[in-house]
């Protein structure tokens, strides 16, 4: 949620800005901009809109300096206009900022008392003059933004230059990412190794509450107290190809044909081909004494926390109650001592989420998360952390990073079994070896692509559309219908296919098609009652279903996707990816912006 870059170079440096933009775009896209420090001078260039106005605006009216910083942003505070883009410039500097200053209107007060005013509606703004109030009482820059800094409350991140200093910029953390670039005689801010990625490898990532002091020398991390800290330097793995589109259209393409690759990937780091079982570190709890797991999540990985609900439940009888992390965090709810909580998050940034991981800590919870991102700060705070090998997930639609945190659940949910003697080293086995069949058969459900590309010409022009299903199926309704909403805008609700008739059968008309989730499971028969209970009210249904479900019903249906069969254990996770691929398509043919739907942005950091 907005993304943030800064550069100290030795030639010009407004291209590496645009460039860096352009990797953190979808951070957030409402408004984009570059501000440089150039013979002593400030200057800024902003636009509303994509990044590629921005560019235009730089085309018509160059800038050209050593020094600056940029900004993508997702609007909190004021409307997504000129006035509201960063980089925000006083007198004294130019900042831009990701995430929320929550007393910024107390701030203001204190600054409209001094006679200082602002021209935006942003908290951004106000900080930007905080710290200039502090210049102008005579404080060094580094002073002027430690003395902002214990004066801000919320989960920012942020970046600043000085007018007059050609050679000093400054970065801060407190609940949002942001990370220091080592070069060769050049250094660079960024909310993201993404952001970095080419200009270069060796990474330090601020701690909580770190801020940093940048010169083209080098940099010197600051912790709250203002001690100076070492950071470690990392080298990131990120390459180009992994962050570029390569010969796809979109990022959402490109990452739903890498899901064989990255589910094996995730599969391997969790599974021992010599024992053919799941090898996890031991926990340091008795799973044996477990009375329950909290998964807490957001979007689509609160999906794969219930779809995990029904892998826990059935192999290692645990109960689980999985929430939305916004809700949760709220309720006061008890948790049993040392107890186990479980964060499912993509970024590993989400505000919610995190929010709810430290609320679990508080109650004695042992935090484990499954994380995509290295260096998250869920990753960091927690005590244990499963990665899933995804890599960069760029399209704001998770794909892949959904699929790679239901087979890292799967793992979890075998390993809980074993432990708990629910689950027998012959009944391990058999779900290991349905688990390592998954990339390939998922490599055969990307061979429909075209079919699926035929059923999305019947869809793109509805107004409403269901998907239902049922057991772990109707997780993936759900994820159906969040996929389909939220890149094509069509209205569209995932149900519970037992649930249909207690009120949504309603909506059903032959306008209203109804996408079916439906394996060959113990769930079949039940959710093939709820299909004919909705072709009785004329809806066209898609069916989705293996050779079996398609023979016995598949003639029924306006159309069908005939999938692998598969142990039913692993549907969920192979089901996941046709409802992504029809949402694509569907978006494909409405023409709206696949990999940065209206509204929305990746790395959700505000709450
Ligand atoms: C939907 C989607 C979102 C995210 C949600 C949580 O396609 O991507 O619903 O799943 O914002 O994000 P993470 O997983 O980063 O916590």
């Amino acid at each position: 949620m907005c993304g943030i870059v800064g550069v100290l170079g030795k030639d010009n440096v407004v291209p590496s800005l645009l460039g860096g933009l352009k990797r953190l775009e979808y951070r957030g896209y409402d408004s984009a901009g570059i501000a440089v420090q150039s013979e002593g001078e400030l200057d800024r260039r902003r636009a509303e809109g994509k990044l590629k106005n921005l560019e235009a605006v730089v085309r018509q009216n160059p800038l050209e300096a050593l020094a600056g910083i940029g900004h993508t942003r997702w609007a909190t505070h004021g409307v997504p206009n000129e006035t509201n883009a960063h980089p925000h410039m006083t007198t004294k500097l130019a900042l831009v900022h990701n995430g929320i200053i929550e007393n910024y209107q107390e701030l203001a007060a204190e600054l409209v008392d001094r006679n200082y005013t602002f021209e935006s509606e942003t908290d951004t703004e106000v900080a930007a003059w905080l710290i200039t109030s502090f210049l102008d009482d005579g404080l060094s820059p580094e002073k002027a933004v430690e003395a902002a800094l214990g004066k801000f409350h919320g989960a920012f991140s942020l970046a600043v230059i000085f007018k007059g200093h050609d050679n000093l910029m400054i970065g801060a953390r407190r609940g949002a990412p942001l990370a220091v670039g080592w070069g060769d005689g050049e250094m660079f801010l960024g909310s993201d190794a993404m952001a970095l990625a080419p200009l270069t490898q060796r990474i330090s990532y601020l701690e909580e509450d770190d801020w940093a002091v940048l010169t083209r020398e080098g940099a010197v991390f600051h912790d709250q107290s203002g001690a100076v800290v070492s950071r470690d330097i990392k080298l990131t793995q990120l390459t180009g190809a992994m962050i570029g589109k390569g010969n796809h259209r979109h990022f959402m393409m490109k990452e739903i044909v890498e899901q064989p690759a990255v589910i094996g990937d995730t599969l391997n780091s969790f599974f021992n081909p010599k024992t053919r079982s799941i090898s996890l570190p031991d926990l340091p709890f008795d799973w044996n004494e477990l009375t329950k797991v909290t998964i807490v999540a957001c979007g689509t990985s609160y999906y794969a926390g219930m779809v995990a609900k029904y892998w826990f439940e059935k192999l290692a009888h645990l109960p689980v109650e999985v929430d939305i992390a916004s809700e949760f965090r709220y309720r006061n709810m008890p948790l049993p001592k040392g107890g186990l909580a479980l964060f499912i998050s993509q970024s590993g940034e989400t505000a919610d989420t995190l929010a709810a991981l430290r609320y679990a800590r508080e109650q004695g919870q042992f935090i484990a998360s499954i994380v995509n991102v290295e260096e998250s700060s869920m990753g960091r705070e927690s005590d244990m952390v499963f990665h899933t090998q995804a890599g960069p997930e760029i399209g704001v639609a998770s794909t892949k990073a959904f699929t790679c945190q239901l087979v890292t659940l799967a793992c979890i949910a075998i390993h809980a079994g074993k432990k708990r003697q629910t689950l027998d080293h012959q009944e391990e086995a058999v779900l290991c070896q349905a688990l390592t069949e998954v990339p390939s058969r998922t490599a055969d459900i990307l061979e429909h692509d075209e079919k699926i590309q035929k059923l999305a010409a019947d869809l793109f022009e509805c107004r409403d559309i269901l998907y239902i299903g049922r057991g772990p199926g109707y997780p993936i309704a759900l994820e159906g219908a969040l996929k389909l909403k939220e890149l094509s805008y069509i209205h569209a609700e995932g149900y519970a296919a037992g649930e249909l008739k207690h009120g949504p059968i309603a909506l059903l008309d032959d306008a209203v098609p109804v996408i079916v989730v439906a394996p060959s499971d113990e769930f079949f028969e039940k959710t093939a009652s709820n299909m004919q209970e909705v072709m009785a009210r004329n809806a066209k249904v898609i069916f989705l279903s293996d050779s079996e479900g398609v023979e016995k019903l598949g003639g029924k249906a306006m159309g069908t996707i005939t999938l692998p069969k598969v142990n039913p254990f692993v549907a969920p996770i192979l089901y996941a990816i046709p409802v992504q691929i029809l949402a694509y398509h569907v978006a494909v043919l409405k023409g709206t912006d696949v990999d940065q739907p209206r509204n929305l942005a990746k790395s959700v950091t505000v709450e």
